[in-house]
């Protein structure tokens, strides 16, 4: 979409009621509108921002531009629940309303300092030569649910030694000490991550750079978050400039994380190799945090900058991933559906049976809003193709080999594929064979959790309205399957 600048910096208060109805009727006329998940009622959703349980309530935030399917302006747009499965709209929390925010309220996370809500977000500002400054700022929730910006940022401009990009603190406490990660550019256009420190949450100070192995690895870190999990240190970040490599890094930017010990004086972290958190096409800019019971969710946005969509010209774009559960497992991180989701499920149907090379089509399998589970009992097929959301002119295809435990997404018969000079298979090499998969459908999203927990695919598809179907079939051989079907409603 072509936006001048000046379109793109409109904000909400300046366009008539008139018009933004219009816009509202638009985006609600969408055949695409998804029905579990987190979506913007209006224009473009991205980074999940501000997660936190605080005083018996889920809130869950995100960055927004109201007026279209661009990266504009941006807002907070917040949501509070009681499950995490039915959400409260409470519309706007932050806007760029002040000189220190003034180009975008951009993203951050909450904190709870004396028994109150706080944010902390980077404020982004430009100059009349469009030169970026970014700020660093704080909101407290008041009485009447409102947030008040603190008087001036903790933080104004960069540190020497670091470029402008400079943004999206993830708050901690430990042992009496708040810290603030932040994703940062080097002044050599490397990409890394710088910790602060304060006290009283208003005197902050850089106590450094996060020191990884990672000295190379982009020319952006954005949206970092450290965290402990099953006695290790993780580190979230998302980064941009990575090369493609085989089957790895093939979106336009990387979601993933490096799990080790880290010391906190010294800043150093022992680590593994980054492994990206989903393989599917559509996932960027994840943030966890701590549910009721202290377990760690993350949720990620279900989109990627500088991509095209097909929702792009009816006024609204990307939703959020559902939550997921992490923990590690003999070293490695597994990501599950959160518990609580089976409470969404109604109408259970099962079968089971074998599928050989002749597709078959598995009745009364129909719908859009689903959660499938195939568990895989015997195999002896060469590859296996499961394909879901089928219609006659559409499909979008799972396929296994059974021989390289290659797992692929093939979305390119799927519906409406805007990025089409792009490959559209994603593809991982499965460390076991594959025993399950689970499939959350929603109107135009794919997740797919694969063996319990080892890899997640995350995907957007645009299909019509009759892709309802599911077939399987193999190349040669067959496989025993057991189906497990909820619908979501
Ligand atoms: C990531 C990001 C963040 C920034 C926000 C702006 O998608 O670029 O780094 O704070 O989006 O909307």
């Amino acid at each position: 979409l072509n936006w001048t600048r000046e379109e793109k910096y409109t904000k909400l208060s300046d366009v008539s009621k008139e018009d933004y109805d219009h816009l509202v009727e638009k985006v609600k006329n969408s055949k695409w509108r998804q029905t579990y998940h987190i979506q913007p009622k209006t224009g473009l959703l991205n980074d999940p921002n501000g997660l936190i349980y605080h005083d018996g309530k889920y809130h869950i935030f995100h960055q927004w531009f109201p007026l279209g399917a661009v990266h504009g302006i941006k807002y907070w747009y917040h949501y509070t629940s009681e499950d995490l499965l039915r959400f409260d709209d409470l519309g706007i929390a932050l806007g760029p309303d002040t000189p220190y925010d003034s180009h975008g309220v951009y993203s951050g996370s909450a904190f709870d300092y004396d028994g109150k809500l706080h944010l902390m977000y980077t404020g982004n500002v430009r100059d009349s030569n469009w030169t970026r400054t970014s700020n660093q700022l704080i909101a407290v929730q008041q009485e009447d649910g409102s947030f008040e910006k603190s008087d001036a940022p903790i933080i104004i401009g960069s540190p020497a030694g670091y470029t402008e990009h400079f943004r999206d603190p993830k708050v901690w406490k430990e042992n009496d000490t708040y810290y603030a990660i932040f994703g940062i550019q080097r002044d050599n256009e490397t990409g890394t991550a710088i910790i602060y420190e304060s006290k009283n949450i208003k005197d902050w100070n850089l106590k450094g750079e996060l020191k990884t192995n990672l000295n190379q690895f982009g020319y952006m870190w954005e949206c970092p978050d450290l965290f402990k999990l099953n006695e290790k240190d993780v580190f979230v970040f998302s980064t941009q400039g990575i090369a493609e490599q085989e089957s790895k890094f093939q979106n336009i930017y990387q979601s993933g994380y490096i799990i080790g010990q880290l010391d906190l004086d010294e800043l150093t972290m022992n680590h593994d190799d980054f492994k990206e958190l989903d393989q599917g096409f559509d996932f960027y800019a994840p943030q966890t945090f701590l549910d009721k019971n202290g377990n760690r969710l993350l949720i990620g946005w279900m989109g990627l900058p500088e991509t095209e969509y097909a929702t792009d010209n009816e006024g609204w774009a990307h939703c959020l991933t559902i939550p997921r559960e992490l923990t590690i497992e003999d070293g490695k991180l597994k990501q599950r559906p959160l518990k609580a989701l089976e409470q969404l499920r109604t109408n259970k149907e099962t079968a089971e049976g074998y599928a050989n090379k002749h597709s078959v089509k598995l009745h009364p399998y129909e719908g859009k809003q689903f959660e499938l589970i195939i568990d895989i009992l015997e195999n002896d097929a060469s590859e296996i193709y499961f394909d879901v959301r089928v219609s006659k002119k559409c499909a979008t295809h799972i396929i296994y080999n059974t021989e390289t435990k290659q797992l692929t997404l093939d979305r390119y018969e799927s519906g409406i594929i805007s990025e089409l000079n792009q490959k559209q298979t994603r593809e991982t090499i499965l460390e076991e064979e594959l025993k399950q998969l689970r499939i959350f459908s929603d109107t135009s999203s794919l997740e797919i959790f694969v063996n319990d927990g080892e890899c997640v695919f995350s995907s957007r598809i645009f299909p019509d309205e009759n892709a309802v179907n599911f077939k399987t079939s193999t190349e040669s051989g067959q496989v025993y399957l057991k189906f497990t079907k909820y619908s979501i409603t």
